[in-house]
């Protein structure tokens, strides 16, 4: 299975936006991940519409939009017109799970849903089939640079479980606190979309630290 990489934009330098992207683009890095928070769901805010919109136009990497945001329903076409490809958002944050990921659907681009790390896996299990995505939080949202929460991995293996047991596709991507020394411990429990924030853009050289992580990922693409 193909194993993809979604540098946490998060963590970037903001004085050179478009030249890391560029960066970590022809590194061969395919994904970007957005993340966007509202001071309510999260305590902390980051950035939103416009910024996405703009860097749409330095960008063609695939727009993973990460929305940490309450009644995520209401905004998603315009997160969509911004230039969102994927759009994941907190089943915490939504009272009609199943209408989000219809509205998004509805706009073409793909669907996620994310899961907190004290919300019970069972919690989404009812809206698997209609996932492009499931994203496991392995920190507490709304922060770059904390430390990986190891218990979480094992919602990594149920979720790999029930895709074989259900025979769905989606995939299985993993946020927060990965590493160079921890990432294989979510690609030996079946995730296959990384992010990763502080340790591509808080790195010397933003290409080095990506391709290091696609040579770690060759080991499971065999
Ligand atoms: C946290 C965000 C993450 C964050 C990851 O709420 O969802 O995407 O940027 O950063 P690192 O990889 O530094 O933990
Ligand atoms: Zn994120």
């Amino acid at each position: 299975m193909a194993i993809y990489l979604s540098p946490s934009m998060l963590s970037i330098d903001f004085t050179k936006v478009g030249e890391q992207l560029k960066e970590v683009e022809q590194a061969g890095t395919p994904y970007i991940h957005l993340d966007v928070m509202d001071g309510v769901f999260v305590p902390n805010i980051s950035f939103g519409i416009p910024v996405i919109k703009g860097i749409r136009k330095a960008s063609d990497m695939f727009f993973d939009a990460h929305l940490m945001i309450v009644e995520p329903e209401r905004y998603v076409q315009q997160f969509r017109d911004a230039g969102a490809d994927m759009i994941n958002f907190h089943v915490e944050a939504t009272k009609d799970p199943a209408g989000c990921i219809a509205k998004i659907k509805e706009t073409g681009a793909k669907a996620g849903i994310t899961i907190k790390p004290k919300t019970p896996i069972e919690e989404i299990k009812p809206y698997l089939k209609d996932l492009d995505m499931v994203l496991v939080m392995t920190v507490e949202p709304g922060f770059g640079g904390q430390k990986f929460m190891e218990d979480q991995v094992d919602k990594i293996y149920q979720l790999a479980k029930w895709k074989k047991e259900l025979g769905l596709s989606y995939d299985i991507e993993v946020d927060g606190g990965i590493t160079l020394d921890n990432v294989r411990t979510v690609l030996d429990a079946g995730a296959n979309v990384i992010v990763a924030g502080s340790a591509v853009f808080g790195k010397e050289s933003v290409a080095e630290a990506a391709k290091a992580f696609m040579e770690i990922f060759k080991e499971y693409e065999a």
